[in-house]
């Protein structure tokens, strides 16, 4: 009889799947994917918990985890059962966590307007401007994107430089290896 024994992590909902891991969760040539899968089809959050017991049981994937979500959440002190709604009051920490994603906010939030206008520069009802927009920018109310420049250019702006910054810390010496499958 083969024994089978699982450590079960449970971790954000939010991840990014690298191609081979994802070929290994289907293919099914390891059975650890699918007895995995049988076990969380009946609990609570499985999208909280499944992919992150898979990888990190996994031998082969364990070491290619980077243990962050991307996201900066803020949590009521003593915390509740849901992170707080982000308002302007956290615009600040917001950005200088280098996350490019946040949650949770309320619709039509004023820290949203912040949001386009100081990090994205985007105006209303208009996209945000990348290295393929060529129109005149804005004083009139122009969307610089209404003429169409080379859609393969791409021109980093201070968002990129931050998820520069955030990645290089999530893989320093001192948070990569010793947060693994933590
Ligand atoms: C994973 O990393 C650990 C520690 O750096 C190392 O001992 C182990 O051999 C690595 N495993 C694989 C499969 O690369
Ligand atoms: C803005 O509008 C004025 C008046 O209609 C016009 O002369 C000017 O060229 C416009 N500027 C841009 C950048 O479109
Ligand atoms: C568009 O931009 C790319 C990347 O900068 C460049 O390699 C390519 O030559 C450009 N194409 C045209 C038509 O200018």
């Amino acid at each position: 009889m083969n024994c089978w024994f699982l450590i079960s992590y449970t971790g954000s909902a939010w991840m990014v799947l690298s191609r081979p891991f994802i070929d290994y969760t289907i293919w099914g040539w390891d059975n650890l994917p699918r007895t995995t899968l049988m076990y969380y089809s009946n609990f609570i959050s499985s999208p909280e918990g499944y992919f992150h017991t898979v990888i990190c049981n996994a031998l082969e994937f364990r070491n290619t985890t980077v243990n962050s979500d991307l996201h900066f959440i803020a949590w009521d002190n003593p915390p509740k059962q849901h992170p707080h709604h982000l308002t302007i009051a956290d615009m600040d920490k917001m950005v200088e966590s280098n996350a490019p994603f946040a949650r949770k906010f309320r619709q039509d939030d004023p820290v949203l307007d912040r949001v386009d206008s100081e990090l994205l520069s985007r105006g209303p009802g208009m996209f945000t401007p990348g290295g393929w927009c060529i129109g005149s920018r804005g004083e009139n109310g122009t969307d610089p994107c209404s003429i169409i420049g080379n859609t393969t250019v791409v021109r980093p702006g201070p968002g990129a430089k931050r998820l520069e910054t955030l990645i290089g810390s999530l893989l320093s010496t001192e948070n990569f290896r010793p947060r693994q499958c933590k």
